[in-house]
Protein backbone atom coordinates (compact mmCIF):
# COMPACT_ATOMS: atom_id res chain seq x y z
CA UNK A 1 0.00 0.00 0.00
CA UNK A 2 1.76 3.03 -0.98
CA UNK A 3 2.17 6.07 1.48
CA UNK A 4 1.23 9.00 -1.38
CA UNK A 5 -1.75 10.59 0.43
CA UNK A 6 -1.15 14.15 -1.69
CA UNK A 7 0.15 14.45 -5.25
CA UNK A 8 1.40 17.71 -6.26
CA UNK A 9 1.98 17.81 -10.15
CA UNK A 10 3.93 21.07 -11.48
CA UNK A 11 2.61 21.80 -15.43
CA UNK A 12 -1.16 21.13 -16.72
CA UNK A 13 -0.05 19.82 -20.33
CA UNK A 14 -1.00 17.03 -22.34
CA UNK A 15 1.27 14.92 -19.74
CA UNK A 16 0.65 16.95 -16.31
CA UNK A 17 -2.80 16.53 -16.91
CA UNK A 18 -3.09 12.98 -17.67
CA UNK A 19 -0.41 12.19 -14.66
CA UNK A 20 -3.12 14.22 -12.32
CA UNK A 21 -6.00 12.50 -14.38
CA UNK A 22 -4.58 9.21 -13.07
CA UNK A 23 -3.79 9.69 -10.19
CA UNK A 24 -6.80 11.18 -8.58
CA UNK A 25 -8.36 8.10 -10.33
CA UNK A 26 -6.25 6.14 -8.19
CA UNK A 27 -7.98 7.99 -4.86
CA UNK A 28 -4.87 10.63 -4.36
CA UNK A 29 -6.30 13.97 -3.39
CA UNK A 30 -4.34 16.12 -6.71
CA UNK A 31 -3.38 19.45 -6.61
CA UNK A 32 -2.04 20.62 -10.15
CA UNK A 33 -0.29 24.03 -10.36
CA UNK A 34 0.60 25.88 -13.71
CA UNK A 35 1.46 29.62 -14.33
CA UNK A 36 -1.36 30.20 -16.35
CA UNK A 37 -5.43 30.31 -15.75
CA UNK A 38 -5.95 29.16 -19.31
CA UNK A 39 -3.66 26.37 -19.24
CA UNK A 40 -5.37 25.11 -16.45
CA UNK A 41 -8.11 25.40 -17.85
CA UNK A 42 -7.45 23.81 -21.00
CA UNK A 43 -6.22 20.81 -18.76
CA UNK A 44 -9.45 20.20 -16.61
CA UNK A 45 -10.93 20.33 -20.03
CA UNK A 46 -9.16 17.47 -21.76
CA UNK A 47 -9.70 15.52 -17.90
CA UNK A 48 -13.55 15.94 -17.84
CA UNK A 49 -13.58 15.21 -21.27
CA UNK A 50 -12.03 12.01 -21.51
CA UNK A 51 -13.56 10.91 -17.99
CA UNK A 52 -17.37 11.68 -20.43
CA UNK A 53 -15.95 9.51 -22.86
CA UNK A 54 -15.19 6.61 -20.41
CA UNK A 55 -18.64 7.35 -18.85
CA UNK A 56 -20.56 7.16 -22.10
CA UNK A 57 -18.46 3.87 -23.22
CA UNK A 58 -19.98 2.54 -20.08
CA UNK A 59 -16.52 1.82 -18.51
CA UNK A 60 -16.76 4.31 -15.98
CA UNK A 61 -19.71 5.41 -13.09
CA UNK A 62 -21.05 8.84 -13.43
CA UNK A 63 -20.10 8.76 -9.41
CA UNK A 64 -16.43 7.32 -9.86
CA UNK A 65 -16.12 10.45 -12.21
CA UNK A 66 -17.32 13.32 -10.24
CA UNK A 67 -15.37 11.68 -7.23
CA UNK A 68 -11.98 11.96 -9.48
CA UNK A 69 -13.20 15.41 -10.17
CA UNK A 70 -13.07 16.64 -6.94
CA UNK A 71 -9.80 15.03 -5.97
CA UNK A 72 -8.57 17.49 -8.53
CA UNK A 73 -7.64 20.97 -7.24
CA UNK A 74 -5.88 23.27 -9.22
CA UNK A 75 -3.57 26.31 -8.63
CA UNK A 76 -0.68 29.02 -9.48
CA UNK A 77 1.11 28.81 -6.78
CA UNK A 78 4.19 26.67 -6.45
CA UNK A 79 4.03 26.94 -2.27
CA UNK A 80 0.30 25.13 -2.19
CA UNK A 81 2.05 22.11 -3.01
CA UNK A 82 3.93 22.04 0.83
CA UNK A 83 1.59 19.14 2.05
CA UNK A 84 2.03 16.86 -0.77
CA UNK A 85 4.03 13.47 -0.23
CA UNK A 86 5.42 13.65 -3.33
CA UNK A 87 5.18 16.10 -6.36
CA UNK A 88 5.77 15.25 -9.76
CA UNK A 89 7.67 17.91 -12.43
CA UNK A 90 5.70 17.75 -16.23
CA UNK A 91 6.90 21.37 -17.29
CA UNK A 92 8.21 21.62 -21.07
CA UNK A 93 11.72 20.41 -21.38
CA UNK A 94 13.85 23.63 -20.36
CA UNK A 95 16.73 22.24 -17.90
CA UNK A 96 16.56 25.87 -16.23
CA UNK A 97 13.18 25.81 -15.56
CA UNK A 98 12.93 22.33 -14.49
CA UNK A 99 16.26 23.26 -12.10
CA UNK A 100 14.60 26.41 -10.55
CA UNK A 101 11.38 24.16 -10.09
CA UNK A 102 13.38 21.94 -8.24
CA UNK A 103 14.82 24.64 -6.30
CA UNK A 104 11.86 25.87 -5.23
CA UNK A 105 10.00 23.24 -3.99
CA UNK A 106 13.26 21.48 -2.24
CA UNK A 107 12.31 25.15 0.00
CA UNK A 108 8.93 24.89 -0.13
CA UNK A 109 7.56 20.85 0.57
CA UNK A 110 8.32 18.94 3.76
CA UNK A 111 11.94 17.02 4.33
CA UNK A 112 9.19 13.40 3.68
CA UNK A 113 8.52 14.94 0.12
CA UNK A 114 9.79 13.08 -2.99
CA UNK A 115 10.42 15.12 -6.01
CA UNK A 116 10.06 13.26 -9.39
CA UNK A 117 10.57 14.59 -12.98
CA UNK A 118 8.86 13.72 -15.73
CA UNK A 119 11.54 14.75 -17.99
CA UNK A 120 12.23 12.69 -21.03
CA UNK A 121 15.33 14.63 -21.93
CA UNK A 122 17.74 15.73 -18.96
CA UNK A 123 19.60 14.19 -16.23
CA UNK A 124 17.66 13.49 -13.15
CA UNK A 125 21.05 13.70 -11.75
CA UNK A 126 21.30 17.60 -12.55
CA UNK A 127 17.78 17.97 -11.62
CA UNK A 128 18.83 16.49 -7.81
CA UNK A 129 21.89 19.07 -8.02
CA UNK A 130 19.68 21.90 -7.62
CA UNK A 131 17.87 20.54 -4.35
CA UNK A 132 19.13 19.45 -0.83
CA UNK A 133 17.79 16.22 -0.90
CA UNK A 134 19.05 14.05 -3.90
CA UNK A 135 18.53 10.86 -2.17
CA UNK A 136 14.76 11.75 -2.43
CA UNK A 137 14.63 12.62 -5.88
CA UNK A 138 13.90 10.34 -8.95
CA UNK A 139 12.58 10.15 -12.50
CA UNK A 140 8.84 8.70 -13.26
CA UNK A 141 8.84 9.02 -16.56
CA UNK A 142 5.33 8.59 -18.10
CA UNK A 143 3.85 8.08 -21.98
CA UNK A 144 1.46 10.00 -23.72
CA UNK A 145 -1.42 8.93 -23.99
CA UNK A 146 -0.83 8.75 -19.98
CA UNK A 147 -4.39 7.46 -19.18
CA UNK A 148 -3.68 4.51 -21.73
CA UNK A 149 -0.09 3.73 -21.86
CA UNK A 150 0.99 1.11 -19.05
CA UNK A 151 4.44 1.86 -18.36
CA UNK A 152 6.36 4.39 -16.22
CA UNK A 153 10.13 4.59 -16.17
CA UNK A 154 11.34 4.98 -12.74
CA UNK A 155 15.03 6.66 -13.04
CA UNK A 156 17.21 6.18 -9.96
CA UNK A 157 20.15 8.38 -9.57
CA UNK A 158 23.36 7.32 -7.70
CA UNK A 159 21.73 9.16 -5.02
CA UNK A 160 18.07 8.00 -5.22
CA UNK A 161 17.58 6.32 -2.08
CA UNK A 162 16.24 2.38 -2.34
CA UNK A 163 13.24 4.41 -0.09
CA UNK A 164 12.59 6.46 -2.57
CA UNK A 165 12.44 4.08 -5.23
CA UNK A 166 10.10 1.74 -2.97
CA UNK A 167 7.90 4.21 -2.16
CA UNK A 168 7.87 5.37 -5.72
CA UNK A 169 6.90 2.10 -7.10
CA UNK A 170 3.93 1.54 -4.79
CA UNK A 171 3.16 4.59 -6.31
CA UNK A 172 3.15 3.87 -9.69
CA UNK A 173 1.91 0.22 -9.49
CA UNK A 174 -1.23 1.40 -7.65
CA UNK A 175 -2.46 4.00 -10.36
CA UNK A 176 -2.37 0.46 -12.14
CA UNK A 177 1.11 1.08 -14.15
CA UNK A 178 4.34 -1.36 -14.51
CA UNK A 179 7.05 0.15 -13.73
CA UNK A 180 10.38 -0.04 -15.03
CA UNK A 181 13.62 0.70 -13.28
CA UNK A 182 16.40 2.68 -15.05
CA UNK A 183 19.42 4.14 -14.67
CA UNK A 184 20.16 8.05 -15.17
CA UNK A 185 21.11 7.00 -18.55
CA UNK A 186 20.41 9.35 -21.94
CA UNK A 187 17.05 7.85 -23.04
CA UNK A 188 16.49 5.62 -20.27
CA UNK A 189 15.31 2.73 -21.83
CA UNK A 190 11.94 4.03 -24.24
CA UNK A 191 13.59 6.99 -26.09
CA UNK A 192 17.08 5.13 -25.87
CA UNK A 193 15.72 2.59 -28.17
CA UNK A 194 12.82 4.05 -30.26
CA UNK A 195 14.18 7.66 -30.94
CA UNK A 196 16.82 6.08 -33.62
CA UNK A 197 13.83 3.76 -34.66
CA UNK A 198 11.98 7.14 -35.78
CA UNK A 199 15.21 8.36 -37.28
CA UNK A 200 15.83 5.92 -39.19
CA UNK A 201 12.07 5.80 -40.59
CA UNK A 202 12.40 9.66 -41.35
CA UNK A 203 15.98 9.13 -43.25
CA UNK A 204 14.38 6.15 -45.33
CA UNK A 205 11.64 8.62 -46.02
CA UNK A 206 14.21 11.48 -47.34
CA UNK A 207 15.81 8.88 -49.18
CA UNK A 208 12.79 7.76 -51.03
CA UNK A 209 12.98 4.11 -49.85
CA UNK A 210 9.13 4.39 -49.62
CA UNK A 211 6.21 6.91 -49.32
CA UNK A 212 5.61 7.81 -45.65
CA UNK A 213 1.98 5.78 -45.54
CA UNK A 214 3.85 2.61 -46.77
CA UNK A 215 6.41 3.24 -44.23
CA UNK A 216 4.00 3.64 -41.02
CA UNK A 217 1.53 1.13 -42.88
CA UNK A 218 5.10 -1.08 -42.71
CA UNK A 219 5.24 -1.23 -38.87
CA UNK A 220 2.04 -1.47 -38.27
CA UNK A 221 0.86 -4.37 -40.03
CA UNK A 222 4.17 -6.01 -41.08
CA UNK A 223 5.67 -5.51 -36.91
CA UNK A 224 1.67 -4.83 -34.80
CA UNK A 225 3.04 -1.07 -33.91
CA UNK A 226 -0.50 0.83 -32.93
CA UNK A 227 1.34 3.45 -34.98
CA UNK A 228 3.81 4.12 -37.71
CA UNK A 229 6.86 5.66 -36.91
CA UNK A 230 6.11 8.81 -38.61
CA UNK A 231 2.59 9.09 -37.43
CA UNK A 232 4.47 8.57 -33.79
CA UNK A 233 6.95 11.45 -34.49
CA UNK A 234 3.79 13.89 -35.35
CA UNK A 235 2.13 12.64 -31.96
CA UNK A 236 4.85 13.42 -29.88
CA UNK A 237 5.71 16.32 -31.61
CA UNK A 238 8.78 16.76 -34.63
CA UNK A 239 10.69 19.43 -31.89
CA UNK A 240 10.44 16.54 -28.20
CA UNK A 241 12.07 13.53 -31.07
CA UNK A 242 14.59 16.35 -32.64
CA UNK A 243 15.34 17.35 -29.06
CA UNK A 244 15.54 13.70 -28.05
CA UNK A 245 17.71 13.01 -30.63
CA UNK A 246 20.17 16.03 -29.87
CA UNK A 247 20.73 14.66 -26.24
CA UNK A 248 21.50 11.47 -27.72
CA UNK A 249 23.77 12.56 -30.04
CA UNK A 250 25.68 14.96 -27.61
CA UNK A 251 26.23 12.05 -25.47
CA UNK A 252 27.28 9.25 -27.21
CA UNK A 253 28.25 11.00 -30.66
CA UNK A 254 26.86 7.91 -32.37
CA UNK A 255 25.83 8.32 -36.45
CA UNK A 256 22.11 6.73 -35.70
CA UNK A 257 21.24 9.74 -33.26
CA UNK A 258 22.28 12.24 -35.32
CA UNK A 259 18.78 14.13 -36.28
CA UNK A 260 18.12 14.18 -40.23
CA UNK A 261 18.33 17.20 -42.10
CA UNK A 262 14.60 16.53 -43.16
CA UNK A 263 13.49 16.86 -39.38
CA UNK A 264 15.87 20.16 -38.38
CA UNK A 265 13.91 21.59 -41.40
CA UNK A 266 10.55 20.59 -40.38
CA UNK A 267 10.76 21.56 -36.64
CA UNK A 268 12.93 25.46 -37.97
CA UNK A 269 9.43 25.61 -40.23
CA UNK A 270 7.31 24.99 -37.41
CA UNK A 271 5.69 21.98 -38.80
CA UNK A 272 5.78 20.07 -35.29
CA UNK A 273 2.92 17.12 -36.33
CA UNK A 274 -0.31 17.10 -34.68
CA UNK A 275 0.29 19.88 -32.49
CA UNK A 276 0.80 22.50 -35.19
CA UNK A 277 -1.51 21.00 -37.65
CA UNK A 278 1.46 20.11 -39.89
CA UNK A 279 3.94 17.48 -39.91
CA UNK A 280 4.67 14.51 -41.95
CA UNK A 281 0.63 14.67 -42.56
CA UNK A 282 -2.03 17.04 -42.34
CA UNK A 283 -4.26 17.61 -39.92
CA UNK A 284 -6.31 20.50 -41.17
CA UNK A 285 -5.59 23.04 -38.84
CA UNK A 286 -3.17 25.90 -38.42
N1 LIG B 1 -5.91 10.46 -23.77
C1 LIG B 1 -6.61 9.47 -23.21
N2 LIG B 1 -7.07 8.39 -23.88
C2 LIG B 1 -6.82 8.32 -25.17
C3 LIG B 1 -6.10 9.31 -25.86
C4 LIG B 1 -5.64 10.42 -25.09
N3 LIG B 1 -4.94 11.42 -25.64
N4 LIG B 1 -6.00 8.96 -27.15
C5 LIG B 1 -6.64 7.78 -27.28
N5 LIG B 1 -7.12 7.40 -26.09
C6 LIG B 1 -7.88 6.19 -25.78
C7 LIG B 1 -9.20 6.22 -26.50
O1 LIG B 1 -10.20 6.86 -25.70
C8 LIG B 1 -9.50 4.74 -26.68
O2 LIG B 1 -10.05 4.24 -25.44
P1 LIG B 1 -11.07 2.98 -25.45
O3 LIG B 1 -10.29 1.81 -25.97
O4 LIG B 1 -11.41 2.88 -24.00
O5 LIG B 1 -12.19 3.37 -26.34
C9 LIG B 1 -8.11 4.11 -26.86
O6 LIG B 1 -7.18 5.07 -26.32
C10 LIG B 1 -7.81 3.85 -28.30
O7 LIG B 1 -7.95 5.08 -28.98
P2 LIG B 1 -8.49 5.25 -30.47
O8 LIG B 1 -9.44 4.11 -30.77
O9 LIG B 1 -8.95 6.65 -30.65
O10 LIG B 1 -7.20 5.18 -31.38
P3 LIG B 1 -6.10 4.08 -31.46
O11 LIG B 1 -6.65 2.72 -31.32
O12 LIG B 1 -5.31 4.45 -32.67
O13 LIG B 1 -5.17 4.37 -30.17
C11 LIG B 1 -3.26 5.34 -29.23
C12 LIG B 1 -4.55 5.60 -29.96
C13 LIG B 1 -3.56 4.77 -27.83
C14 LIG B 1 -2.55 6.68 -29.08
C15 LIG B 1 -2.42 4.27 -30.04
O14 LIG B 1 -2.31 4.68 -31.37
C16 LIG B 1 -1.04 4.05 -29.48
O15 LIG B 1 -0.84 3.30 -28.53
N6 LIG B 1 -0.04 4.70 -30.12
C17 LIG B 1 1.36 4.59 -29.69
C18 LIG B 1 1.60 5.59 -28.60
C19 LIG B 1 3.00 5.50 -28.07
O16 LIG B 1 3.86 4.79 -28.59
N7 LIG B 1 3.23 6.25 -26.99
C20 LIG B 1 4.54 6.31 -26.36
C21 LIG B 1 5.35 7.30 -27.06
S1 LIG B 1 6.95 7.50 -26.41
C22 LIG B 1 6.74 8.63 -25.18
O17 LIG B 1 5.68 9.08 -24.82
C23 LIG B 1 8.00 8.96 -24.50
C24 LIG B 1 8.51 10.32 -24.60
O18 LIG B 1 9.18 10.70 -23.67
C25 LIG B 1 8.44 11.13 -25.80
Amino acid sequence: MDDIKTLGVVGCGQMGSGIAQVAASGGHETIIRDISEEMLKAGMTRIRRFLDSAVNKCRMEPAARDATLAKIKTTLRLGDLERCDLVIEAVPENVKLKKDIFGDLDVICSQDTILASNTSAFSITELAAATNRPDRVLGMHFFKPVPVMRLVELVKTLDTSDATHRRARLFVEGLGKTAILTKDAPGFVVNLLVTPFILDAIRAFETGVACKEDIDTAMKLGCGHPMGPLQLADYLGLDMVLRIADVLYDQFREKRYAAPPLLRRMVAAAHLGRKSGKGFYDYGKT
